[in-house]
């Protein structure tokens, strides 16, 4: 794994957006994997500042996000494409039907999951993978257990992550409890992965990531088995 140390969260919003504009120059029909949450916001808006004003170009650029709640519909300004639509989707030329996110409407959760997984790799499998991290060591909302879960499918969020969302909910209770979350595999077989960590509260999941042990209590730690991560950290979660 490399780490790259940043200043502040805006440097961490930069380099990682300069990543993703790298992906797609080299090549422009690349599949990206997309993450929510607070930490990717910044990079969003470098993304969007790049497509208007140097023509970073998204007309061939597939997007797969990690996760979305369940059930939610994606008109409901919680849901996960409603963000990804207000951050990015609507500020850069990708076609609608080149973006994914698991449909936290559909009937049949369970199948919905299958043809997530099918779809990405019907795609040709993710270039580059952007994550975040909780601040309880989560990846998408492979939450700490016994056991994780290879493919995408239906989670129920643990106490850590509804109270940990609820800032973005007019109360803790309104959080949705379950969500659609692409699996472990699925983040796994990402040819590049990138995760942005900022902030003090981070520290304690971060510093587990870099110890080189491998546990389910810290999903995050499975990265260590990839070849191609990239841990873009600032000071406030690598000193604590
Ligand atoms: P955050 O969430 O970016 O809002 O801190 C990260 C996560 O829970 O994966």
């Amino acid at each position: 794994m490399r780490l790259i140390t940043c200043e502040n969260y805006d440097e961490m919003s930069k380099i990682a957006a300069y990543m993703v504009a790298g992906q797609i120059v080299l090549k422009p029909n690349c599949v990206l994997g997309f993450a929510t949450g607070s930490t990717p916001e910044g990079m969003y808006a470098e993304l969007a500042n790049m497509h208007k004003s140097s023509y970073l170009d998204f007309a061939e650029v597939k997007t797969f996000n990690l996760d979305e709640y369940y059930p939610i519909d994606r008109a409901n300004d919680q849901s996960y494409y409603y963000f990804m639509n207000h951050h990015l989707f609507s500020k850069v030329n990708l076609k609608p039907e080149n973006v994914n996110l698991p449909n936290g409407a559909a009937k049949d959760a369970a199948a919905e999951c299958v043809a997530y997984d099918k779809k990405i790799e019907d795609c040709g499998g993710i270039d580059l993978q952007i994550l975040g991290i909780g601040n309880n060591g989560h990846i998408a909302f492979n939450e700490p257990g016994e056991e994780l879960t290879a493919g995408t499918s239906m989670v129920t969020l643990t106490d850590d992550t509804i109270k940990a969302n609820s800032r973005f909910f007019a109360s803790e209770a309104d959080v949705p409890k379950h969500a659609l979350s692409s699996g472990m595999a699925t983040i796994m077989k990402a040819r590049q992965i990138i995760i942005m960590i900022s902030g003090k509260n981070k520290n304690t999941p971060l510093k587990k990531l870099l110890s080189g042990k491998i546990t389910c209590s810290v999903p995050a730690t499975m990265l260590n088995m990839h070849p191609n991560v990239t841990i873009i950290a600032d000071k406030d979660a690598i000193n604590g």
